[in-house]
C-alpha cells in the first residue's frame, strides 16, 4: 500500500512560518541553542517523520517601511540563524530523521553549497538534503551585497547552470575512489576522482571537487518553485518538491501536471514526492481544537501580515493604505513570488488592494488550517493523499515544539492505523526512507 511523506517544516528562527509563534503561551524561546533544535528533532522521529527541513531567506522582512524598527520590535521573522548550523544540532540529536535545509542559488557559489551539502550528508550518514531556493528580494540582494534582486526567470537560468556544476561536482568522486593504503602508500585512485570544467552563460566553475562521494550518492534535493518557470525547474533537478495547492481541484490538477512534465523529461515521475503545506491544530476533541485556533488568531497582528507581503513581493507595502488598489505598474514592480500575486489578482478580479493581499494570501496566519481532533485531522490527509493531489505533507507548526507534540500524538497514530503512514523507519538512510535510489553519477544528465 502507498504511504504518505511526512516532513517537519521548520526554521532556524524566532518563529514559525508564523511570525506570531514567538508569542505563543507555549513557545519555547531558547531559538538559538542546539537543545531547541534537538528537542524538536527528537519528537519528530518519535513521530516517525521521514525529515525535518530548515527554510531560509538571507534577510529579515525589513523592507516593510524601509527600516527594521517595527518588525524587529514585533519579532516578525527577524531571528534567522545559519539553518545548516541548526540542521547539524538537530541531526546530532537524532538517528534516523532525514534533515534538510534551504541555500539559494542567486547568492552562493555551486562549489561551496555542494561541499557544505556533501560533506553534511557524511557527518550525519546519509541524512541530508539540499532545499534548492532562488530567494527573493531586494533586502537579500544588498546583505550579500548586490542592489537588486535578479530578475525572476533569469534566476531560475542560472539556478540550472548551478545544479549543472553542484551535481558536477558530487559526481567528482567515483564510488571506491578513496583506496587510503598506507602500505602501498595509494590515498585515492586518480583514475576515479575527475575534473571538472564548465562555462555557462552565468557561471564558471574549474577544478577537482573536494569531498568524496557520500553515503547516499549526494544528498536529496528538494525544490519548491510555483510559478511556470519554477515548475519547469522542479520537474527537471527536484528529488522532492513541496507546494501550497490552493485547494483540492487545484492541488489535483497541478500535482497530474507536476508529474506529467517529469515523465515528459524521462525522470520517473514515482520516485518524486510532491508534498503540500498542512498547518493541523489538533487537540483531543475538535472542541479543544478550536480553542487552540483562537488563540493562536488573537495573537496576529496586522504588521505580521503586511511585512512578510511585503518580503515575499518584494514591495513596501506600507507606502499604500489598506483599502487603496494598486496600479498595473505597481504590481508589475512586485518582483518576487509572482504565483502569489497573481493568485491574488485572479481572485480579486480586479486591481487588488492591500487587504485583498492579506485576505487571499493569509500571510502571517495559518492558511487554510486543519483544525480538529487526530481522526478529523487524519481523514483531511487523507483524502488529499488518496484522492491525487499529493504524495505527502509538509507539517508547519503554530508554535514549537507544541504544533509536533500534538500531531505526533493526536493524528500519526490515527495514520498508522490506517496504514497511511508507516510504523517505523524503513532504513538508515534519507533515500531509503523515501523510497529513492542512490544516484548514478551522471544520472542527473537528461538523455
Ligand atoms: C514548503 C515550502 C517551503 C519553501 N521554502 C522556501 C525557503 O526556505 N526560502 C525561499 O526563499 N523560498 C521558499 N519557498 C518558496 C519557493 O522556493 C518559491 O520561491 C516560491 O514558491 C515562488 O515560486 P517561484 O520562485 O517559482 O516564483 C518555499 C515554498 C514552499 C511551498
Amino acid at each position: 500500500m502507498r504511504q504518505m511523506v511526512l516532513v517537519g517544516f521548520l526554521q532556524a528562527q524566532n518563529c514559525t512560518t508564523l511570525a506570531s509563534a514567538w508569542r505563543h503561551p507555549d513557545a519555547h524561546s531558547d531559538f538559538t541553542t542546539a537543545a531547541y533544535y534537538q528537542r524538536i528533532g527528537q519528537v519528530l522521529e518519535a513521530g516517525k517523520f521521514q525529515l525535518a527541513f530548515f527554510d531560509d531567506r538571507l534577510a529579515m522582512p525589513d523592507i516593510y517601511g524601509g527600516n527594521p524598527a517595527e518588525v524587529v520590535a514585533n519579532g516578525v521573522r527577524v531571528v534567522k540563524i545559519d539553518p545548516v548550523a541548526a540542521m547539524m544540532a538537530m541531526g546530532f540529536g537524532t538517528r534516523y530523521l532525514g534533515l534538510g535545509s534551504t541555500a539559494s542559488t542567486t547568492y552562493y557559489e555551486p562549489f561551496d553549497v555542494a561541499r557544505r551539502f556533501q560533506t553534511v550528508d557524511h557527518m550525519l550518514g546519509g541524512r541530508a538534503a539540499w532545499n534548492v531556493v532562488t530567494s527573493v528580494n531586494d533586502a537579500e540582494a544588498q546583505n550579500m551585497g548586490r542592489i537588486e534582486h535578479m530578475e525572476h526567470d533569469a534566476r531560475y537560468d542560472r539556478a540550472d547552470e548551478f545544479m549543472e556544476i553542484v551535481h558536477s561536482c558530487w559526481d567528482g568522486w567515483e564510488d571506491g575512489a578513496l583506496v587510503v593504503d598506507k602500505k602501498s602508500g595509494l590515498f585515492a585512485d586518480p583514475g576515479k576522482v575527475h575534473r571538472l570544467e564548465y562555462q555557462g552563460k552565468y557561471l564558471k566553475s574549474s577544478g577537482t571537487f573536494t569531498v568524496p562521494r557520500s553515503p547516499q550518492g549526494h544528498p536529496v534535493v528538494i525544490q519548491a518553485g510555483s510559478s511556470n518557470r519554477g515548475k519547469t525547474f522542479s520537474a527537471r533537478w527536484a528529488e522532492t518538491v513541496f507546494v501550497a495547492y490552493e485547494d483540492l481541484e487545484a492541488g489535483k490538477r497541478q500535482y497530474t501536471d507536476l508529474k506529467a512534465e517529469v515523465a515528459r523529461l524521462g525522470r520517473d515521475p514515482d520516485r518524486l514526492s510532491v508534498n503540500t503545506i498542512a498547518y493541523p491544530v489538533v487537540a483531543e476533541t475538535k472542541a479543544e481544537a478550536e480553542d487552540k485556533m483562537a488563540l493562536i488568531d488573537s495573537l496576529y497582528k496586522e504588521v505580521d501580515g503586511l511585512s512578510l507581503l511585503s518580503e515575499a513581493l518584494n514591495y513596501d507595502f506600507k507606502k499604500k493604505s489598506l483599502d487603496e488598489a494598486f496600479s498595473a505598474e505597481e504590481l508589475e514592480g512586485m518582483s518576487g513570488m509572482q504565483a502569489m500575486r497573481d493568485r491574488v489578482m485572479r481572485i480579486a478580479g480586479r486591481n487588488p488592494t492591500v487587504r485583498d493581499f492579506l485576505e487571499v494570501t493569509r500571510r502571517g496566519r495559518p492558511r487554510e488550517a486543519g483544525v480538529g481532533s487526530g481522526k478529523e485531522v487524519a481523514d483531511r490527509l487523507e483524502q488529499w493523499f488518496t484522492d491525487g493531489a499529493c504524495d505527502g505533507f509538509v507539517v508547519a507548526g503554530t508554535h514549537m515544539p507544541g504544533t509536533f507534540e500534538d500531531f505526533v500524538r493526536f493524528v500519526t497514530p490515527e495514520l498508522q492505523r490506517r496504514g497511511l503512514f508507516r510504523s517505523d523507519y524503513t532504513g538508515a538512510t534519507l533515500r531509503e526512507n523515501l523510497g529513492l535510489p542512490v544516484p548514478k553519477r551522471g544520472s542527473w544528465r537528461l538523455a
